[in-house]
């Protein structure tokens, strides 16, 4: 509504302190994050999902983003270890033949940002393009530059499947929005409202361990927040799934982790209570939650690709 300034407050998105026992965050085993988040890669479509989105939609949103420009800025908000930027880069170098384009980093993880370098320098076909990459998070990233007042005009920002990690939502997308040169958009991709995620998180968010490093955001709540702020998008969603199977079979490694990644609890399988875990696999193989195809169980990990215009 015009003038009205109604955010869901970060803290509505916090999980509540749970009762429960000796479940600790996966975020407070850094490795066994990674290798979560890796397994969960490998057992999904999300990355193809992503690759299929970047082909066939994105030639049409960046379209316009170098009018004009002899030089194309391009910041990337968490971008991991650079799978999916790079294949953005390539978009934009096909779009913008020859066009000399600023690509700049910024990402926490260390670990991440050499796995990015070693990406780039493994690729031949980057030249025109210059990379920087700063360790640190997005707020970090905005209290610096605000303080230099180094405010940089950007022709296309990304924030892929990295909103859930910030402590004031509203507050980021207000202030990289602020950021949009003409014609420049942002693309944000996150879980939809249709994924079992969403339902997940809901239902059982307050069971799961107390982390404020995470909060359970899909794309409506994003879309609310533009709405307020009066920022133009579009939005797209496309199925994706993550193959579970593994998770029902006691004792599998892969199924271990991947139910780990799902419930962001280290070592889910041994440390939560016995109900919650029995309630957890049961839901997990509902409609809604997944669907079953050839013998194999398909968790819905549906995305939003959300475009914000300047
Ligand atoms: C789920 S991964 C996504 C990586 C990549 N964008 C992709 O889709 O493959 C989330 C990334 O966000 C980074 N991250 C976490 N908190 C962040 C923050 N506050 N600001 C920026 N990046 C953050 C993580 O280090 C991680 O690389």
């Amino acid at each position: 509504m015009a003038g009205e300034r109604n955010f869901p407050s970060p803290s509505a998105f916090l999980r509540k302190p749970n009762m429960a026992s000796s479940m600790r965050s996966l975020f407070s085993d850094h490795g066994r994050y990674i290798e979560a988040f890796r397994r969960f890669l490998a057992n999904s479509t999300e990355h193809q999902c992503m690759q299929n989105f970047i082909e066939e939609k994105l030639p049409g949103i960046i379209a316009r983003i170098g009018d004009t420009k002899s030089e194309i800025n391009i910041l990337s908000i968490g971008g991991g270890a650079g799978e999916i930027d790079l294949q953005i880069l390539s978009q934009v170098q096909a779009h913008y033949p020859g066009r000399h384009i600023n690509n700049e980093v910024v990402e926490p993880n260390a670990e991440q940002i050499a796995k990015y370098k070693e990406r780039v320098a493994t690729v031949s076909d980057l030249k025109n393009i210059k990379f920087a990459w700063h360790q640190e998070t997005s707020s970090e990233y905005q209290n610096r530059i605000t303080e230099k007042k180094e405010l940089q005009k950007w022709n296309f920002i990304h924030m892929i499947q990295m909103l859930y990690y910030v402590k004031d939502v509203p507050a980021t997308l207000k202030f990289f929005h602020s950021l949009l040169d003409t014609m420049g958009k942002i693309l944000i991709i996150l879980v939809s409202g249709t994924s079992g995620w969403d339902k997940l998180w809901k239902k059982y968010g307050s069971r799961l361990p107390q982390n404020d490093l995470c909060l359970y955001v899909s794309s409506p709540d994003i879309i609310q927040i533009l709405e307020t702020l009066e920022i133009k998008y579009d939005c797209f969603d496309l199925l994706s799934t993550m193959d579970i199977s593994d998770c029902f079979v006691e004792g599998n490694e892969n199924g271990e982790l991947l139910l780990d990644f799902l419930t962001e609890t280290c070592h889910f399988s041994k440390t939560a209570p016995p109900d919650l875990k029995a309630e957890i696999l049961e839901d997990l193989q509902r409609p809604g939650f997944s669907v079953k195809e050839r013998e194999k169980i398909l968790f819905h990990n549906h995305l939003s690709f959300i475009v914000v215009e300047a």
